[in-house]
């Protein structure tokens, strides 16, 4: 814990305005050390709660978020399809990406919004230094991660092709297909030619993820080369094996804490209008799960 980041709010009042993040499990959640400091370090009068919400209890969330006047809500595994049903409309990003992450409550209507993509567009140009993305792209994984990833990098024109790379190729086929935009491939998780022509690759797998801390998605790492960036979206551990294995070829290595300090920041700015402070939700971030 650093003693520099309050990480509770510093008054609950009658006035005070509800957030939270529903999930199952949601115990180990970090969204609430992220928001509350940073609504600590504003003075703003919000409280930022976690909510374990188990599928049955998706379907009756509209009615319950408007009686209770809750301001906003994050959405995590496994709800983020499931509460599409429930709100009024969807972000563009929501709808193309398939999934809400995030539920903007006002006067009586729910938005649903998708701050994931967000979330990794600020961080390869704020943690990567990438103003523009390379023109070929390595996605690793196929699932809701992905969905949001390989979205971000397409908003990029200079992205040529993007190389969707999962163990279950099947999956890998219908997302690059889904959301391609006639720029997306499938092939297996590994393939070492598509990572040799890669300027950026990105893992959106869980390979790597706490405790399975000694495998990599790309095996022994063949392929990768020092003029890429290599980005783990896993944040557990930090330095996962595979940004191990891109350190030692020499490439620019980014971590998983930014793509969710960033989704956080950009649904905070979504729900109380004020520019978000990353710096203090990234300390806050760091203080709760390391
Ligand atoms: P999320 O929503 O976090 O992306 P997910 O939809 O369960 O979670 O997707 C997990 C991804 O990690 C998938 O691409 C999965 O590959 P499959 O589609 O083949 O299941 C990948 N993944 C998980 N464990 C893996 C492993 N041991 N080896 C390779 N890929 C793995």
């Amino acid at each position: 814990m650093t003693g520099a980041v309050a990480l509770a709010p510093a008054a609950i009042r009658g006035s005070t305005q509800i957030l939270g993040v529903i999930g199952d499990p949601i115990a180990h959640s970090a969204s609430p050390a992220m928001h509350n400091a940073a609504l600590a370090h504003l003075g703003l009068d919000y409280v930022y709660v976690p909510y374990h919400v188990k599928p049955a209890g998706v379907s009756s969330l509209g009615p319950a978020i408007r009686s209770l006047g809750i301001r906003g809500l994050n959405v995590t595994v496994p709800h983020k399809i499931g509460v599409m049903a429930i709100v009024d409309d969807l972000s563009e990003a929501a709808r193309q990406i398939g999934a809400v992450n995030t539920i903007i409550h006002q006067d009586g209507h729910l938005t649903g919004d998708n701050t994931d993509a967000y979330g990794i567009a600020a961080s390869l140009r704020e943690d990567g230094g990438l103003s523009h993305l390379p023109s070929h792209v390595v996605l690793l994984g196929a699932g809701g991660a992905a969905r949001a990833v390989l979205h971000a990098v397409l908003q990029d024109e200079g992205v040529e092709h993007v190389t969707v790379q999962n163990r279950t190729m099947d999956r890998a086929t219908a997302l690059a297909q889904e959301l391609g935009q006639g720029r997306a491939t499938a092939c297996a998780l590994g393939d070492t030619t598509s990572i040799e022509q890669a300027g950026l690759l990105i893992n959106c797998s869980s390979v790597g993820l706490a405790p399975e801390v000694d495998v990599s998605p790309v095996g022994d790492g063949a392929g990768l080369h020092q003029d890429m960036v290599v980005v783990d979206i896993v944040y557990k551990p930090l330095r996962t094996r595979l940004l191990q294995q891109a350190e030692a070829v020499g490439a620019r290595t980014v971590d998983g804490l930014g793509m969710l300090v960033h989704q956080a920041a950009r649904a905070f700015e979504l729900w109380t209008g004020q520019r978000a402070p990353v710096d203090i939700m990234r300390q806050a971030l760091l203080a709760s799960v390391y």
